[in-house]
């Protein structure tokens, strides 16, 4: 028998908990995939008294994580979280004292990405995260290897399961975001601090891995569009219905036709009939366009603890089977700077939400600014007429420019029959 794959595990919460329970549970298929043995040797999270739900008692406990990076082990998973600190450490000095690394860590990648990287490169090791991206979708994979041939012109999808989760549930019960939120919570889909998820920062993290992939570019997470959901009201998600549509907080990264690209994670309408319009609750989709395949659709559950262990498994198996890759499919130092273009110039119909005091004339006063900015209207609903009292308007637009709308917008709100900002939405026709 080939000697067995030694390996350690930094963190044992919902994922790294997973990974030692799947390891467990599924050994001998493990074993006869991997070509060998899979054997943790030891583990190391914040409070070894702590009580968990998996048997740890034949592994070694190492008290400070960083100290992983020179044990007895050829791979190192990082599960713990963060893009600073004890994460960052153990993976960077992991990676420079020659041993393979898996992690989940998307906040750490999207962050440190590049340089960790090179660093992989430089030592001849892999640095791998099928789990870091839409948890039970083999998305990485299939950038890095199903779709390699492609020239891909875009990718997009739902990449938090959290913002799925509240979406659906408000559509599904007409309840508002902060009722929602506070159930999410109860459950365990949401964190105590929910602002990473709800403000679209930790999908912008996931989809600005994907860009990097998928179009060889040197990750920019900053070059992100980030518009969250927090100011999506039961309201939108009943005048988006009437209208055909879903609300879904969507990323998306295109090529566009002057070479740039754009990178926008943010609150969208879809029509209800189209897939994406489909995927509700928890799960995660992904959309990749590539020049011979066409349009792929994957689907599957974004996070939780038996999507993201499968995640890092199959990361396990391809190592011990020698089946590994650059980070980003290309090594580094060969990533191109790309050209980013900005939100703004996207051409695209648009949902427009506003509150109006019902009286003559403030119609006119918005048709003016429309059509001064070269706006044109598709639909218009007025929810009942309640003179000299707010009445919602909805509108959606003809294609135009994202910056135009906006600058209308600006406008509007400054109208004196109108009450507060418009809520201004994307449209995309799947
Ligand atoms: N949960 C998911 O569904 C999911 C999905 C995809 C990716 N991820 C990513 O996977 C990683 C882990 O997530 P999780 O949900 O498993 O987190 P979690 O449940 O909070 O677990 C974190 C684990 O790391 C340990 N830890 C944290 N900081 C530490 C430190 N400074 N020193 C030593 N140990 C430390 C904790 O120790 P104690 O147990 O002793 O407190 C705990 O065992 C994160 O990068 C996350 O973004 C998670």
């Amino acid at each position: 028998m080939t000697a067995p794959l030694r390996i350690g595990i930094a963190g044992l919460g919902t994922v790294g908990a997973g990974v030692v329970k799947m390891l467990q549970q599924n050994a001998e298929l493990i074993t006869a995939r991997a070509g060998r043995p899979v054997e943790v040797t030891c583990v190391s999270a914040r409070d070894k008294a702590k009580k968990r739900d998996v048997d740890l008692s034949h592994y070694q406990w190492i008290d400070a994580p960083e100290a992983m990076a020179s044990a007895d082990v050829d791979i190192v998973v990082e599960l713990m979280g963060g893009s600073e600190g004890t994460a960052r450490n153990l993976v960077e000095a992991s990676l420079k004292s020659g041993k393979a690394v898996i992690t989940a860590n998307k906040a750490l990648l999207a962050e440190h990405g590049l340089a960790l990287a090179a660093l992989a490169d430089a030592a001849k090791v892999p640095l791998m995260y099928e789990a870091a991206v839409a948890g039970g979708i083999p998305i990485i994979k299939a950038l890095r290897e199903g779709f390699a041939g492609n020239n891909i012109g875009a990718v997009y999808g739902i990449l938090n399961g959290t913002c799925n989760y509240i979406l659906t549930t408000m559509r599904e019960t007409g309840r508002g975001f902060d009722d929602v939120l506070a159930e999410a919570q109860a459950k365990g889909y949401a964190e105590a601090d929910p602002a990473f998820d709800v403000d679209g920062i930790d999908a912008a993290h996931k989809l600005s891995i994907l860009t990097a992939l998928a179009f060889g570019v040197k990750p920019a997470f900053g070059k992100v569009a980030i518009q969250g959901i927090r100011h999506i009201t039961a309201d939108d998600m009943e005048h988006a219905r009437d209208l055909g549509y879903r609300i879904k907080l969507l990323g998306m990264a295109r090529r566009m036709k002057d070479g740039a690209i754009v990178q926008t994670m943010e609150p969208t309408l879809v029509p209800q009939d189209s897939p994406i319009g489909a995927v509700d609750g928890v799960f995660n989709a992904v959309f990749v366009e590539g020049d011979f395949v066409h349009t792929s659709l994957l689907v599957g559950r974004g996070a939780g603890e038996g999507p993201t262990a499968s995640a890092v498994l199959s990361d396990i198996i391809d190592i011990a089977r020698g089946k590994t890759a650059p980070v980003y499919g290309v090594p580094a130092d060969t990533l191109k700077d790309a050209k980013w273009g900005g939100a703004a110039d996207i051409h695209s119909h648009f949902y427009m939400h506003l509150k109006v005091i019902d009286k003559t004339g403030v119609l006119a006063d918005v048709a003016a600014i429309l059509r001064d900015h070269n706006i044109s209207v598709e639909a218009m609903i007025q929810r009942g007429r309640n003179p000299d009292q707010p009445v919602p308007i909805v509108m959606t637009t003809h294609e135009t420019r994202y910056s135009d709308v906006l600058a209308a917008c600006e406008k509007i709100s400054g109208l004196k029959l109108v009450q507060a900002k418009p809520t201004v939405l994307r449209i995309e026709q799947f």
